[in-house]
């Protein structure tokens, strides 16, 4: 099947009075459109990872913005930004490390901000973060398509290519992040020939990227998280790309749990280490990877992932959903105004500035 006879699934479709998501959590056995009528719904989905990767994570947010701010029922614009404020605050606490979320609840009020302030009515108010809400949906397939376009020729046919977790179209509005330039190479006649960590312990890469690289016709292989090393050694990978959830100032990297080693051995291998990052995942304001706020989740995941235990009982677990590549791991980030290299700290604030001037 080639890319144009596919369509790709769709992970998150505005339907005007609710939000339909795909439940990635069911993947790649069921396919189940969710319907999602409250923030609350969308808050859980977001938690319970139906919806994950960092950039959907923003765009179900904003979503859930519009959800929440349609159901109000008071009187008066004050009343009604104060109720955007509160639903804001609270999707913000739905998960902790893709800054994606708080960026897209950031635009999100300042939108609802703008409107109060010049005395728009609550009808409009709602049309209008409606549109914003679809617009960062837009905008992110673009950005994705873009960040595929600039990481296009780092990639030469017949390279064998290594990613972690998905960053996929699954993650993204379409395209993804990391993926973008396997798609983009397709449509050109690029073959590259994929390998997919299955990443535990939630199987991202198993489930999800193998099952829409494998859906769009593209030469995927599936690997066990701990056989990256044995395939880089015997000279099956040119280039490793993977998404992130958050870049700090310095460069350093927040991604799905094992990105880190993976760095480590492209390094130790000489293969570059590539990361796919919108602007909207580079947060500044944060110096340096070990201030960026890691989630731990649920001993289950690792103990009974799927229904079946696979630990004793009772035994102590740590198991945090990302890790940090320190920048000087990292050959390149690829964003969609641009490749940057070191000295990163430099380069991504001159990059922003560029974008502000
Ligand atoms: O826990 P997840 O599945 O939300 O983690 C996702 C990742 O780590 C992705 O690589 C990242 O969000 C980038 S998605 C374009």
């Amino acid at each position: 099947m080639t890319t144009s006879e596919h369509q790709p699934l769709s992970s998150l479709i505005w339907k005007q009075d609710k939000l339909e998501m795909l439940d990635q959590r069911l993947l790649p056995e069921t396919i189940l459109m969710l319907k999602l009528y409250t923030p609350e719904e969308v808050w859980e989905a977001i938690h319970s990872m139906k919806v994950r990767g960092a950039p959907a994570i923003g765009i179900a947010a904003a979503f859930g913005v519009v959800l929440g701010a349609k159901a109000y029922d008071g009187m008066g614009t004050p009343g009604w930004l104060d109720h955007v404020k509160s639903i804001c605050a609270h999707l913000a606490t739905s998960r902790p490390t893709a800054v994606n979320l708080f960026w897209a609840l950031d635009r999100m009020m300042q939108k609802a901000n703008e409107l109060a302030e010049a005395g728009t009515s609550i009808e409009d108010g709602n049309a209008a973060l409606e549109a914003e809400a679809l617009l960062i949906q837009k905008e992110d397939e673009e950005v994705c398509r873009m960040i595929g376009e600039n990481a296009l020729p780092l990639f030469e046919n017949g390279m064998g290519v290594l990613t972690h977790c998905n960053a996929g179209g699954l993650a993204t509005a379409k395209y993804g992040t990391a993926t973008a330039p396997m798609y983009l190479a397709q449509e050109r006649g690029i073959n590259l020939k994929v390998f997919a960590d299955e990443t535990r312990p939630v199987l991202q890469g198993a489930r999800l990227t193998a099952f829409e690289l494998q859906q769009a016709g593209i030469d995927v292989t599936l690997l066990c998280d701990n056989m990256a090393g044995m395939v880089m050694s015997k000279g099956w990978i040119q280039a490793v790309i993977v998404g992130t959830d958050r870049v700090a100032a310095n460069g350093d990297v927040a991604n799905k749990i094992g990105t880190y080693s993976v760095a480590v051995l492209a390094k130790a291998h000489n293969i570059p280490f590539y990361v796919a990052s919108p602007l909207s995942t580079i947060d500044l304001s944060t110096p340096s990877g070990d201030l960026i706020p890691i989630e731990e989740r649920a001993a289950e995941e690792v103990t009974e992932g799927f229904g079946k235990r696979t630990a004793p009982q009772g035994v102590k677990v740590f198991n945090p959903a990302f890790d940090v590549t320190p920048n000087e791991y990292v050959t390149a980030i690829i964003t969609e105004k641009g490749v940057v290299r070191a000295p990163f700290k430099e380069n991504l604030a001159a990059l922003f500035a560029k974008e502000e001037a």
